[in-house]
């Protein structure tokens, strides 16, 4: 799944071979921030340990669990097949306006047909803007037809958030949709061409086959509160945000799906009510750093070790490269390791401008791997 800060081409570029050194004592790994699930996922399915992972958004912790909380594989075909037909079932009721031709008129004439739809949650919200009706009505049925069994039921639903993150008319968040300008219209048109439930059964079949080799747990909590639970001998990655805008900005419609509604959405980025968008410290200027030292202090304290990872450079949530360093001095011995890494700073500026965003939204920049081991007192 794309997600700002993946660490997936780090796992190829430091990070795995540092994890696979460090895991060797250590009983259990825990994913403070886990985002897209990559690193729970990567530690869960190759080593014998017990895996938490944790994040505000509960699309995160969905997404970890299909794979942490698993050590099965699941026959997807029959589950897959009887999904289906539930779904379409639904779908069948609806008289979906055609999006063959995409003008201003058909998008307009979309969104209203949409906006009417007040018993499909998705549709409602986002038809017509992220997606076509045709491809909300899909997510709809598939949200609202889901397997029962709680496990299968996770897998499932964490295959359809990808399959919406994979097929959103938007540029690889959901921050604000294409619209049917001269310039982004062929993007819109090739992203309502996607087709949910195909891509849905892939992903799904896909993760069908993957699991965990001993069950873990992923769970929306706050990586300071969870931070009291560690134990001596634990491994924690940290990985906070380095951006001074929330991620639930640019996350929303995934969160939606997760939750199964939002209520009313505003603005053209059709954004739910702020109480239903997780805020962080690490996002706020004025906070973030005291939130690390918070963090950092309570891993020492608990004697467990950890790897952070974090962008060499001045970030917009008013964290560097080198307070983070500084801050962790206080409390551990470390080892450093840079690498060179492509990351999205998308959201850089705190004022949320998605142009400015755009404009510098990848750039190459190191990012540090630092390992910390807690003092000896
Ligand atoms: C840089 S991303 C992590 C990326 C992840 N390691 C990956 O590879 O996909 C930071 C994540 O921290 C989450 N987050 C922000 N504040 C948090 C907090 N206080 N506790 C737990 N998670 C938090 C965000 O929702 C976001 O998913």
């Amino acid at each position: 799944m794309k997600y700002m800060g993946s660490k997936r081409l780090m796992l190829k570029n430091g990070l795995g071979k540092l994890i696979k050194k460090e895991i060797v004592d250590s009983n259990r790994f825990f994913d403070a921030f886990t985002g897209s699930g990559i690193v729970a996922a990567h530690v869960a399915e190759n080593y014998e340990v017990h895996v938490k992972a944790f994040d505000l958004q509960l699309f995160s912790t969905i997404v970890s669990n299909a794979i942490i909380s698993r050590d099965e594989e699941i026959e997807w075909q029959p589950v897959w097949n009887q999904w289906e037909k539930r779904a379409k079932e639904i779908k069948r009721h609806y008289r979906i306006p055609s999006t063959k031709k995409i003008t201003q008129r058909v998008v307009d004439d979309c969104r209203n047909w949409a906006a009417r739809q007040n018993e499909l949650p998705i549709t409602k919200a986002y038809g017509g803007h992220y997606f076509s009706p045709l491809q909300t009505v899909w997510i709809d049925a598939l949200r609202t037809t889901l397997p029962k069994d709680k496990t299968i039921r996770t897998v499932a639903l964490s295959a359809l958030i990808q399959a919406a993150s994979q097929c959103a008319a938007s540029p690889g968040h959901t921050a604000q949709p294409f619209q049917p300008t001269k310039t982004a219209k062929p993007y819109l048109a090739e992203a309502w061409k996607k087709d949910i439930p195909h891509v849905t059964k892939n992903i799904f079949s896909s993760l069908a086959t993957r699991s965990a080799k001993k069950k873990g747990v992923a769970e929306v909590a706050d990586a300071n509160k969870i931070a009291s639970r560690l134990k001596e001998n634990d491994l924690v990655f940290i990985d906070p945000p380095y951006s001074g805008v929330h991620y639930s900005r640019f996350y929303h419609v995934l969160e939606t799906i997760a939750r199964g509604k939002c209520g009313d959405v505003s603005g053209v980025g059709r954004y739910p009510d702020p109480k239903l968008r997780p805020r962080s410290k690490y996002s706020i200027i004025s906070e973030s750093q005291t939130a690390l030292d918070e963090l950092l202090k309570k891993i020492s304290s608990r004697k467990a070790k950890a790897i952070l990872t974090y962008p060499d450079h001045q970030c917009s949530n008013g964290l560097s490269g080198e307070i983070v360093r500084e801050t962790a001095e206080k409390y551990f011995s470390i080892k450093e390791q840079s690498v060179e890494s492509k990351f999205s700073s998308l959201g850089g500026r705190s004022n949320g401008d998605q142009n400015a965003a755009g404009r510098d939204a990848r750039r190459n920049a190191n990012e540090l791997i630092l390992l910390l081991k807690p003092k000896k007192v």
